[in-house]
């Protein structure tokens, strides 16, 4: 009716002239090489580090926190190879800025001193120093007063830049169970003394989305000087809830985030750089932020990482899994064989995975059993010409596949599909 087309004219006008908010960079810092190497067991030489910071550059990372300095000579000098030799590389990255190298101190003079030998010797650097905060770690671990972690946290960033850095975070560890209000105390005395990021680490993979967003929020809003800094998530993935955690940090006005490729970590991990960025590229209009990765680089990344940390992925990994964009299931073959997006979110060339991939088992159907074995065989085969002269074949070829697939765990390969083949038409 002419009242309805009014009303549909008068909401698309509307929709139209509201202005869109302008989108706000996000900073993409990638701690594999520090919190990611203190996931158990791994342990990466200083060649293998270089190797994966030159990726994490291609990749489009914004700050590469390369190791902990004072930690160990190998560690020293891997933070500062990095910081020579990959800290000026511009090449292949949209931001057209090269990636700051970071390295981590605690709240002492002697580690943060260590700390910038190793990094000042890239064009953009960055100290980022770390002091608990919550009164667990104050009692049981530090043996201090909240008065005496205010002084060495203010101290620790005025000497930070006393020695000439002039970019540099600080860390309230443990936040995710510090008070708020005493947050606010510490973060409003580092930012007085110099500090340019302020990162809240959910230490121990504690928070809820809304309660460690509610807290971002917060501290923006109550912290004296919080309009002057950038505030940065850090999560860790104790309860699964990391990504989730540091997008609603993102969406209460977080514009850093600091994760790990394929999530690797102390413990459970790390937030994962590819569930973040992949989060975002789903959801543009979702976020009011945009990022300078190249996501055609995660799932080399992400192999490059496995391999090097001997961290294997488990297979239904979001993103990055073995299994992430592999159907098995008749429907959604043959849903994904009729349109893509009818099973995908994601096509899996955005993250620079060729193609997805059909695993024949006991629940696949006829079209992607067939697909595959029209692509095994080409149109030249002689099994080919076998099957196009006789279409009933096929179903017997079909339901000897049913009965191995039944029997078969993991799915069937190509050599199990020749092997029917053969049995179907007496070649063995
Ligand atoms: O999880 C944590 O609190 C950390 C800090 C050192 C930033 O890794
Ligand atoms: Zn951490």
């Amino acid at each position: 009716t002419a009242a309805v087309r009014a009303r549909l004219q008068s909401r698309a006008m509307a929709t139209t002239a509201a202005p869109l908010p302008e989108k706000q960079k996000l900073i993409i810092f990638d701690t594999t090489l520090r919190d990611g190497e203190q996931s158990p067991g791994v342990t990466l030489t200083t060649e293998e580090k270089v190797e994966i910071a030159k990726q994490l550059s291609r990749l489009g990372v914004d700050v590469c926190e390369a190791g902990f300095p004072i930690a160990s000579p190998g560690d020293f000098e891997a933070v500062q190879r990095i910081a020579k030799e990959v800290g000026g590389l511009t090449a292949n990255r949209s931001s057209g800025k090269p990636m700051r190298i970071a390295g981590l101190a605690r709240a002492v003079e002697p580690d943060i001193a260590r700390c910038f030998e190793a990094v000042k010797h890239a064009p953009l650097h960055r100290i980022h120093t770390f002091l608990a905060t919550s009164d667990i770690h104050l009692k049981y671990k530090l043996k201090i007063s909240r008065a005496e972690c205010i002084t060495r946290a203010r101290a620790a960033v005025a000497f930070a830049k006393s020695i000439g850095c002039n970019d540099i975070e600080f860390s309230t560890e443990d936040a995710g169970r510090s008070e708020r209000a005493f947050l606010c105390d510490v973060l409003a005395e580092v930012i007085a003394a110099g500090a340019t990021t302020l990162n809240i680490p959910d230490t121990v993979g504690y928070n809820m989305p809304d309660e460690y967003g509610s807290m971002i929020k917060y501290l923006i809003q109550n912290t004296e000087g919080g309009d002057k800094v950038t505030w940065s998530t850090h999560c860790h993935n104790d309860l699964g809830l990391a990504t989730a955690n540091s997008l609603a940090g993102v969406l209460n006005g977080a514009r850093q985030v600091e994760c790990t490729i394929n999530g690797i970590g102390e413990r459970a991990g790390n937030t994962s750089l590819e569930e973040v960025i992949m989060s975002l590229h789903t959801h543009p209009s979702y976020f009011p932020v945009y990022h300078s990765v190249d996501t055609t680089q995660i799932y080399m990344t992400s192999q490059l990482v496995t391999k090097k940390s001997g961290m294997v992925i488990q297979p239904n990994k979001a993103i990055v899994g073995s299994n992430a964009f592999a159907h098995e299931s008749g429907i959604h073959q043959d849903g994904v064989l009729k349109h893509k997006e009818t099973y995908e979110i994601i096509q899996p060339q955005t993250i620079g995975l060729p193609s997805n991939s059909m695993v024949l088992g006991k629940l696949s159907g006829r079209a992607a059993f067939k697909q595959r074995i029209e692509q095994i065989l080409g149109n030249n085969s002689m099994y080919a010409e076998k099957l196009a002269q006789n279409p009933e074949a096929f179903q017997t070829l079909f339901a000897s596949f049913k009965k191995l697939a039944d029997m078969k765990k993991g799915g069937l390969n190509e050599q199990d599909l020749y092997a029917l083949l053969d049995d179907q038409f007496n070649l063995v």
